[in-house]
């Protein structure tokens, strides 16, 4: 099992290419079971997550294949067995986005049902009522959700909001079921976050005809059927803010390529008022920190809030600001793994419910923790990127989830990493 050695602190400099979003990648692949024959979607990344869909996808009858290093191609001419296999969703939960594309594809799909993970219980009662409100019959058996629609979807209005808001692979399913259902479907309270905005226009690119794309009402008139795409994925900008925080945190400057500023507004807010300065630049931006860092409030939110998937990475950098700030979890009041682990490396951190107070310290110390989910790891590189002395952290395979090679990427602009096989 894979380990990082992560000696610190260390300053950094150059420039970094953010690769394709991980979060819109997964989704997109599954929309190309909509549209029978070769799709090829351009920048998926080369990530774990990806290799598990891939998995998937095969066990449902596709044929996959890495054509050019950017390009997956996905052969989706033969669909035989409409079944997501415990053993992968288990694996992955955002296996249950195939529901969606299967159920109109197939007229019948089953899909394990995903359990809880370190961020929490995640429900997925949203995705099937959505279902459920285009005509489907749902019914849980021996674990599995099997959905049935054999005489076709029929289109409706749905409301698509939870307790904690919108739902992102929720509103992904459903957006890619009433594509080809019969009649209008509007879905109101839709997800707006960027990755779901992308689904759409790849789904349009594909013959949908949705309206709406990136706001909470989506409308979707439905078509008899799907071509296959050419479709390049958005940047991440869950990974550009990791990159971001890097610089803050290591008091460097570095230059993002492959960035969009706009889908960002709430983390360069952020990172603005805590003394980060953030420049537009072609095609990305460049992030520098010269003085301390100021405490900040933060309250995750569904898109355009701030976003929960980098919560754990704003905490390590707010527990080196002058002062106290507090960080709200509002999308998973679970989320906060990471919090002992920080606190391991000599960060002050106390929680009270479903908030954290964060009392600045001067300097972290480094120590050895452990990763517990994807963006908890990366919150414990960048901790170690600016501690003292050689921090150690297990479970790595949390990280490559998400971060492709992401010591090979941060090791040219100065980090020193080293991942090691104990
Ligand atoms: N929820 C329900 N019922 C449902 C679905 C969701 O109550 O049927 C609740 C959840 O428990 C949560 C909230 O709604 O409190 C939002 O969850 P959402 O459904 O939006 O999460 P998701 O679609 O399962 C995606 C990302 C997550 C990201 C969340 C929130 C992918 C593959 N996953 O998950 O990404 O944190 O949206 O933005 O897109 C990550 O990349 O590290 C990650 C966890």
């Amino acid at each position: 099992m894979d380990i990082f050695r992560i000696e610190g602190p260390v300053r950094l400099s150059g420039s970094v290419r953010v690769n394709s979003s991980k979060n819109a990648s997964l989704p997109i692949m599954a929309a190309a079971l909509l549209g029978p024959g070769k799709s090829v979607l351009q920048g998926v990344p080369h990530l774990s997550d990806i290799s598990v869909c891939e998995q998937l996808l095969g066990q449902l009858g596709c044929k996959i294949s890495r054509e050019a290093d950017d390009e997956l191609c996905i052969d989706s001419t033969v669909v035989d067995h409409p079944v997501g296999e415990y053993d992968i969703v288990r694996k992955m939960r955002a296996s249950i986005c195939i529901l969606g594309p299967l159920l109109a594809r197939c007229g019948r799909v089953e899909v394990s049902m995903p359990g809880g993970c370190a961020i929490g219980d995640r429900p997925v009662d949203l995705h099937i009522k959505g279902l459920k409100a285009l005509g489907a019959r749902v019914h849980l058996k021996n674990g599995y959700i099997i959905a049935e629609a054999p005489n076709g979807l029929q289109g409706s209005d749905i409301f698509m909001g939870g307790p904690f808001g919108s739902t992102v692979l929720g509103t992904a399913n459903v957006l890619m079921a009433a594509t080809l259902a019969k009649g209008k479907t509007t879905i109101e309270s839709a997800a707006c976050e960027p990755e779901i905005a992308d689904l759409a226009n790849c789904l349009n690119r594909m013959g949908a005809k949705i309206t709406g794309v990136g706001s909470p009402r989506l409308i979707i008139e439905g078509v008899k059927q799907l071509s296959p795409v050419r479709y390049r994925v958005v940047p991440d900008r869950i990974e550009a803010g990791t990159f971001m925080v890097a610089a803050a945190i290591t008091e460097s400057e570095l230059r993002l390529e492959h960035c969009r500023l706009n889908d960002m507004m709430a983390v360069v807010d952020r990172l603005r008022n805590i003394g980060v300065t953030v420049d537009a630049a072609e095609d990305g931006c460049v992030v520098s920190r010269q003085g301390p860092i100021k405490p900040a409030d933060i309250t995750t939110q569904p898109y355009p809030g701030f976003p929960t998937d980098l919560q754990a990475q704003f905490m390590a950098l707010l527990a080196l600001a002058e002062g106290n700030s507090v960080v709200i979890e509002k999308i998973f009041p679970d989320r906060f793994m990471h919090v002992a682990e920080l606190n391991r490396m000599a960060a002050n951190l106390r929680k009270e419910g479903p908030a954290v107070i964060v009392a600045g310290v001067k300097q972290l110390i480094a120590a050895p923790v452990m990763a517990s989910d994807l963006r908890a790891s990366a919150a414990l590189v960048l901790a170690g990127l600016a501690a003292e002395g050689m921090t150690t952290i297990n479970r790595v395979y949390h990280i490559d989830r998400g971060y492709e090679r992401i010591e090979e990427r941060l090791n040219p602009l100065g980090a020193k990493i080293k991942r090691e096989d104990v």
